[in-house]
């Protein structure tokens, strides 16, 4: 079994360490690594050598790869390279690079994206969507204390006492949690809200306080696999009004209201912001799929009103050595999964619940429930790669 790492398209996370090349390879893998592809992460070419890898150009990477690791999806040109019937394993991010299935679908690779994991007890080790964003989450409030003009914590001297910072962070799922107990850590007094019911005890449990407008509403809010629904506009509307009152007494706002496969909810409006002291700090998470700030920027750092509304596209661009050490090993824990240990050779089981909630094309077709609509058309350009842009 041959493993190929390829280097990012568009950001500084790896998707192998040279921790994760080790066990690949005592799994009974050849390990080969585009180069340069852990450079951003501080993994350098001959750290991976040392750990067992071949280092090389793309072109040589992949050539008889069985399995091919990538962080983002890889542009057309380096698809090209890969041989088919290889297993593609990644954030490949099909909800915005719909026509990407197709380009699969076409080179008869099998994708995998990693973000249509199901959330199930089982599947927890290989769940990039938890790994990343609980950190993106701790990130969020060290940006946030950068950017914001004071302390966090209370602090109480000889010539005065200096006020905790007061933070709301607005969706409670993995990153929001983290967001709640870093920024409880730092001292600040924190609240939280969510949709989804279940929220209102983990942000409690972690010393934050629940900010809602309607219990009721957000009991029916939560789907059985415990994602959040798109709410009516009747809830929105008077959540937004008890909101806007809780954000005028705020210093720092953290969204990451998400709906998979859909565009960020917006939860605030520009009055809303304007509402807020001057001085305060937003940091929209949301941003890479349009932000939670309706008529935002996401994908920079901006003015709205009084606030500096921070919307990174990639937050964990910062945090690229943690982030890629959990990445990594979530894929080698998927790989591990599609491996028969005893024969050290692929194994898949297409049955296995948790291959099928990331497959997204098999054997030429597009084989995923959630891009069944899908058609595939014959897209000759993946043959000559020379001449295609890989701008996704
Ligand atoms: P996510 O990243 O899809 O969304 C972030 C948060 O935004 C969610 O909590 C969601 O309810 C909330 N949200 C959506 N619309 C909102 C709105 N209009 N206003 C306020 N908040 C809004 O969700 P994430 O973080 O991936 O996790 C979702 C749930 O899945 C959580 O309960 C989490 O604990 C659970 N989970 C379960 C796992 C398992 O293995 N059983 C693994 C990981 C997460």
């Amino acid at each position: 079994m041959k493993v190929a790492v390829l280097k990012a398209e568009a950001d500084t996370r790896t998707a192998a360490t040279t921790d994760t090349v080790k066990k690949l390879i005592a799994l009974g893998a050849e390990v080969a690594v585009e180069t340069g592809a852990g450079t951003a992460a501080g993994i350098s070419d001959a750290l991976y050598e040392g750990a067992g890898a071949i280092v090389g150009p793309a072109e040589t990477v992949l050539a008889g790869a069985d399995v091919v690791l990538v962080t983002d999806p890889p542009g057309r040109e380096r698809l090209g390279k890969v041989a088919g019937g290889a297993k593609l394993i990644g954030m490949l991010n099909p909800f915005d690079h719909e026509h990407t299935l197709a380009d699969y679908a076409n080179a008869n690779i099998d994708a995998f994206a990693m973000e249509l994991l199901p959330r199930i007890t089982r599947a927890q080790s290989m769940d990039v969507l938890s790994s990343q964003a609980n950190l993106a989450g701790y990130k969020a409030v060290i940006d946030a204390a950068a950017a914001y003009g004071r302390a966090f914590p209370m602090m109480m001297t000889a010539a005065g006492t200096v006020a905790p910072a007061k933070v709301f962070v607005m969706g409670a799922g993995v990153a929001g949690l983290q967001a709640v107990a870093t920024a409880k850590r730092l001292g600040a007094v924190v609240s939280a809200t969510d949709v989804r019911f279940a929220a209102k005890e983990q942000v409690e449990s972690l010393g934050g306080s629940f900010v809602t407008v309607d219990e009721e509403a957000m009991k029916a809010g939560e789907t059985k696999g415990g994602y959040a629904k798109e709410m009516s506009a009747d809830f929105q509307q008077r959540q937004a009004a008890h909101v806007t009152e809780h954000l005028k007494k705020m210093d720092i706002v953290i969204t990451t209201a998400l709906i998979p496969g859909r565009p960020a909810p917006k939860l605030l409006t520009e009055a809303m912001v304007g509402g807020m002291k001057p001085g305060s700090v937003i940091v929209d998470l949301a941003a890479p799929r349009g932000g939670n700030v309706e008529g935002g920027q996401p994908g920079g750092r901006y003015q709205m009103g009084p606030a500096t509304v921070l919307a990174p596209s990639n937050i964990l661009e910062g945090l690229p050595g943690e982030a890629s050490n959990l990445y990594a090993r979530n894929l080698l824990n998927f790989v591990t999964l599609l491996t028969d240990k005893e024969e050290k050779k692929l194994a898949v089981d297409w049955d296995d619940e948790i291959v099928k909630g990331v497959c997204l094309t098999r054997d030429g077709r597009i084989v995923h429930e959630r891009f069944a609509t899908l058609t595939v058309p014959a897209t000759p350009e993946i043959e000559d790669a020379g001449e295609v842009d890989n701008a996704d």
